[in-house]
């Protein structure tokens, strides 16, 4: 029992049952648990909206998934997922409410921050991205010199870059082909030049996407884009209303950059940056596939908002992808969790769920601040299927590392690809089923043998399989689709942190690099303060500006 009166995760009863469980469970082999329940691959599966989720192919048996949710009634996740659901301030670290899920809540909902509805807001500024969009999209949004604007690039970085720019690539056979859209995030100067060098500023909008419109990176990438702009078209500062755009909380700010504020779209603090990419951080998005797709993918985020909110908790997809998550990195010590479509169209994907998932949860201090005495979130990674198989899922089959997976494909392929290349579908979708079926029955040293291989190479042509992986799959990669395969990483994210009592909304770890980074960079343009610094890293940056010729 913690001062707080909260019993320590480790402490529980379920968790040391777990912890029991675990070491009867042994090295049952997943061969063993099919063999026993012939219809597992039928009964271990759930289908949230158009995801069928297959989650046969995991090291647990019915009495496992019980304890489970024992698991997350004992650390009361159900009263928590309603607490951030009622716009209650579960981000206590920041003293915020965590709303993402009243971004995508029908008009007529009612969600209250502070006694205030904010659904209206949400709307109203759906509205305006609607009207915005409409007009660039119909050529009615002109530039300085009254050509209309061809393309859209986004400056932002992280939660305000990462959401866009996966979701463009991923719904790219829905979008206006006629318009050409960029993503700029790196302050390395290399992604502004590449992102503009071919392009007519006249005939170009920048959208400045940042929450806290203070963010070094993007504040610097959109002073040097202004600066593009304006030698570009060889003219002042009244062209910039015409070109820029901003999405933000802050006005202020939005407004000392020089964009006008009637050009602003506002979102809001109860919108954390990497859950806000259906708030007005989504702009671009919407221009490149239109409003009502966007409102189609916001109905599929709202779709497993309820199913979260509303199935019970054996039926309930993130509550047990979180459970299963919860499982495997304290009584597995799995370090890392891969994350692999087979689409080429969510190629940035897993990039996403990326910050999605370590920002949100990986913490080692709980609510209260004490050091947790349990693992919390994975290491995330993936590519899309089949290059993957061509590069690293050698170690997901041999390798000494214990690697849980998911799968995600489709039945069908989306856009006008030609003939000959949908039926290359089956071929992909083939990996896709054959991969996890490798990873989890493998193949024994008796199987190999039998196929008349040498006794010595049958050691190295064993699988041990016994891989756990979750496959998803759906009919086709729709706006909607996509919402809900989103909606359910935020939710499987929000289980975790609160079985770890981890504060799953703040980021208080990004800070410490910038503050840092701002002390280096006078040394490095300067040439003064190297001494202040670490040996390491004086000797470092010395070394640097002679390299630099300074
Ligand atoms: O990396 C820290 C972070 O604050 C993220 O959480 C956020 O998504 C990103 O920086 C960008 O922040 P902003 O939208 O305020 O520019």
């Amino acid at each position: 029992m913690n001062a707080e009166g909260r019993t320590r995760l480790n402490q529980t009863p379920e968790w040391i049952a777990l912890g029991k469980h675990r070491e009867q469970l042994g090295q049952t082999h997943l061969r063993e648990l099919f063999a026993a329940d012939q219809a597992r691959g039928s009964r271990y599966t759930l289908q949230v909206g158009d995801l069928y989720l297959d989650y046969s192919k995991h090291l647990v048996t019915d009495e496992t998934l019980a304890m489970l949710r024992e698991l997350a009634v004992v650390t009361k996740v159900a009263e928590l997922r309603d607490a951030m659901f009622r716009g209650e301030k579960i981000n206590t670290t920041e003293n915020r409410a965590v709303l993402h899920t009243a971004l995508r809540a029908p008009r007529d909902a009612v969600i209250e921050v502070d006694g205030e509805n904010v659904v209206p807001a949400v709307h109203a500024v759906l509205d305006k991205m609607t009207a915005f969009s409409d007009r660039v999209r119909a050529g009615e949004w002109t530039g300085h010199t009254g050509r209309p604007i061809k393309n859209v690039v986004n400056i932002g970085i992280g939660g305000s870059d990462l959401g866009p720019a996966m979701a463009y690539e991923a719904l790219r056979a829905y979008t206006a082909r006629d318009l050409t859209f960029r993503f700029v995030s790196n302050v390395d100067g290399a992604d502004l030049h590449e992102a503009v060098r071919d392009l007519d500023p006249a005939e170009t909008l920048f959208i400045i996407a940042s929450k806290t419109f203070t963010t070094i990176e993007t504040i610097t990438n959109a002073t040097s884009a202004r600066e593009w702009l304006l030698t570009g078209l060889k003219a002042g500062q009244d062209a910039v209303a015409k070109h820029f755009v901003a999405l933000s909380t802050n006005a202020e700010k939005v407004s000392d950059f020089g964009i006008d504020t009637a050009n602003m779209f506002e979102f809001w603090d109860w919108v954390g940056g990497r859950y806000s990419f259906d708030s007005a951080i989504g702009l671009s998005l919407m221009v490149a596939i239109g409003p009502d797709r966007f409102r189609d993918m916001l109905a599929g985020f709202h779709l497993v908002d309820e199913h979260f909110r509303t199935a019970p908790a054996e039926a309930n997809a993130p509550m047990l992808l979180g459970l299963l998550g919860v499982w495997y990195g304290e009584f597995f010590d799995a370090q890392s969790h891969a994350v692999l479509p087979y689409s080429h169209y969510l190629s940035k994907f897993t990039a996403y769920l990326q910050q999605l998932d370590m920002e949100s949860n990986g913490k080692s201090v709980d609510r209260e601040g004490n050091r947790v005495e349990w693992q919390t979130g994975p290491v995330v990674w993936g590519t899309p299927g089949t290059n993957g198989q061509h590069a690293y899922y050698q170690l997901l089959h041999q390798g000494t590392k214990f690697i849980p997976a998911d799968f995600i494909g489709f039945a069908r392929p989306v856009g006008d690809l030609p003939a000959r290349l949908v039926a290359q579908h089956d071929l992909l979708m083939a990996n896709f089923f054959a991969q996890p079926q490798a990873l989890a029955f493998g193949k024994t040293p008796e199987e190999v043998r039998a196929e008349g291989v040498p006794e010595e190479l049958v050691a190295h042509k064993t699988f041990e399989g016994n891989r756990p992986t979750t496959t998803i799959l759906a009919t086709e990669l729709t706006p909607s689709v996509l919402g809900q395969l989103i909606a359910l990483y935020e939710h499987k994210v929000f289980v975790q942190g609160a079985v770890w009592n981890i504060d799953s909304f703040d980021q208080w770890g990004v800070e410490l690099g910038k503050v840092l980074a701002k002390k280096i960079e006078p040394v490095l343009t300067e040439g003064t303060g190297a001494e202040q610094l670490d040996n390491s890293t004086s000797t470092l940056v010395t070394k640097y500006r002679t390299l630099r010729g300074r």
